[in-house]
């Protein structure tokens, strides 16, 4: 790291110990996708290189950082709920350094919003300057009034930046920043800048570090992956980087998330089925089953294509499961196209499935659509949406019982005392089983399925 950085770093610590008796704490709440939770390590590992310690409430924090998301409207005025809510607290607690991060600081109207509704806001800063956050905090620390830096999109990807990570078992790689793509209804290529993609040898060392580690689980991240290696020296795309990867020793599995049709290509399927370390599920948003809509959406396939992907897939591995992303009320949308929505996921019949109504995001090309079907009306559409997934998901399940899967531990549920783990093909299982097995992988035998939930019983086979 450059010298000026531990300067700032050592600066910040200065500063806290002036403010704080003991080890300064910072609560950091991340929203969003894997991105701006990779993101969020990222400031963790930041913060505990200035020594900070981490707490799990805003009560006793001196630093409360959150890393906003921008993806719906919903999303955003949860946001500025919480952050407003703070305002007590920093009353009482004058010393307290609040910080709000992350994708939504990028759009002009909430950059504003925080300088002239929350004034007691003292930092605010983009995605794109992470690495800067020591100094951030530095002027926070020596200098009156709100501190703001937003945009200054660097070329260079920073490879310095120390991550202190959530989890033990299962860890999230960036493999690329930002999207090109542009899909008409979406804020991320506005928030996030032109797509960046790391270098193999960067990613690889990483994941080398992981698995040695003895991580169970690591998720390369992107916008849309399939089209990594747009602009490095080396001409290495994704299907070669994973190829790449799975030589890595280790007993991991290796994810990846997101994949866009359009970029999805025949070697991707291929790799996946002859790799070690890949599963053979994909998560593959199709968005809407109707062409209209696609293009509306500038998603770039159609229909056909993307259910031609689809059957590639499972000519090559026939176990195969999908999950996938669906907007429900696209500006103009019809009830017969939505019809078009469920059809594909009946012909697809994936394991599960992340649905969204349609939230309009100023500055995007489809927020300025005529927009005429009622929100009531898309609830009702979405509702019905639902039903069919669920059927689908209770099939799905009803067809495992009695299987044997591989399951990696995630959890321990609270409420119930079972474990939960996931199968390769991203089903959830719950079964009895002592804590020692969570983040390690265990054989259960799947004995029922409840609706759309497997329920099972550890098996030494
Ligand atoms: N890059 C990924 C997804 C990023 S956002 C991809 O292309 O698939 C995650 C999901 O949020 C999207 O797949 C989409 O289904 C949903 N989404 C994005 N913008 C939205 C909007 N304006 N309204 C409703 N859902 C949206
Ligand atoms: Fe948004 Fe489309 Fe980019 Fe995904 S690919 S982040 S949906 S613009
Ligand atoms: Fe949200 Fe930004 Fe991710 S807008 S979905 S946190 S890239």
């Amino acid at each position: 790291m450059e010298k000026t950085v531990s300067a700032w770093m050592a600066g910040v610590r200065q500063g806290m110990s002036e403010r704080v008796s003991g080890m300064p704490l910072a609560y950091v709440r991340t929203y969003g996708c894997q991105q701006n939770v990779a993101d969020g390590e990222k400031m963790k590992g930041l913060l505990a290189e200035m020594g900070f310690g981490f707490g799990d409430s805003p009560e006793e924090a001196d630093l409360i950082l959150f890393n906003t998301c921008a993806v719906r409207e919903h999303a955003e005025d949860r946001v500025f709920g919480n952050v407003g809510a703070l305002k007590h607290l920093k009353r009482r607690k004058p010393g307290l350094i609040i910080a709000v991060c992350g994708c939504m600081t990028e759009q002009q109207a909430v950059a504003q919003r925080l300088q002239k509704t929350f004034p007691f806001v003292d930092l605010v800063f983009g995605p794109h300057v992470i690495h800067r956050l020591p100094e951030l905090l530095h002027q926070v620390l020596s200098q009156q009034g709100q501190v703001m830096l937003l945009g200054h999109e660097e070329k260079t990807i920073r490879e310095d930046i120390p991550i202190r990570r959530d989890g033990r078992s299962r860890a999230w790689v960036t493999a690329m920043y930002g999207c090109d793509n542009f899909c008409s209804y979406c804020i991320v290529p506005y928030v996030r800048g032109r797509e960046k993609s790391r270098r193999p040898e960067d990613i690889l060392n990483e994941c080398r570090v992981l698995a040695q580690a003895g991580y169970r689980e690591i998720t390369l991240l992107g916008q849309n992956v399939n089209s990594y290696g747009k602009g490095l020296a080396e001409p290495v795309n994704f299907a070669e980087l994973l190829r790449r990867l799975d030589e890595l020793e280790g007993d991991f599995r290796l994810r990846f998330m997101t994949s866009h049709p359009k970029d999805a290509s025949q070697e991707l399927f291929d790799v996946m089925a002859a790799s070690r370390h890949i599963p053979h599920h994909i998560h593959l948003p199709f968005q809407s089953g109707n062409d209209r809509v696609l293009k509306e959406m500038n998603r770039r396939y159609d229909r056909e294509k993307y259910l031609s992907l689809i059957r590639y897939a499972r000519s090559v591995m026939p176990d195969v499961t999908f999950t996938s992303d669906v907007i429900v009320g696209f500006p103009g949308e019809t009830y017969e196209e939505f019809q078009e929505t469920v059809s594909l996921i009946q012909e697809v019949e994936f394991v599960n499935l992340f649905t969204f109504i349609y939230s309009p995001r100023p500055g995007t090309k489809a927020a300025g659509m005529p927009d005429p079907v009622s929100h009531e009306e898309k609830t009702r559409w979405f509702a019905e949406l639902l039903k069919a997934q669920e059927e689908i998901a209770a099939r799905n399940c009803r067809n495992l019982v009695g299987s044997t899967q591989r399951v990696l531990v995630e959890d321990k549920d609270g409420k119930t005392g079972l474990l939960s783990g996931r199968t390769a093909g991203s089903l959830t299982v719950l079964f009895p089983g002592g804590d020692g097995l969570v983040g390690e992988f265990a054989q259960v035998e799947v004995t029922e399925a409840r609706g759309w939930s497997l329920r099972g019983q550890l098996t030494e086979k």
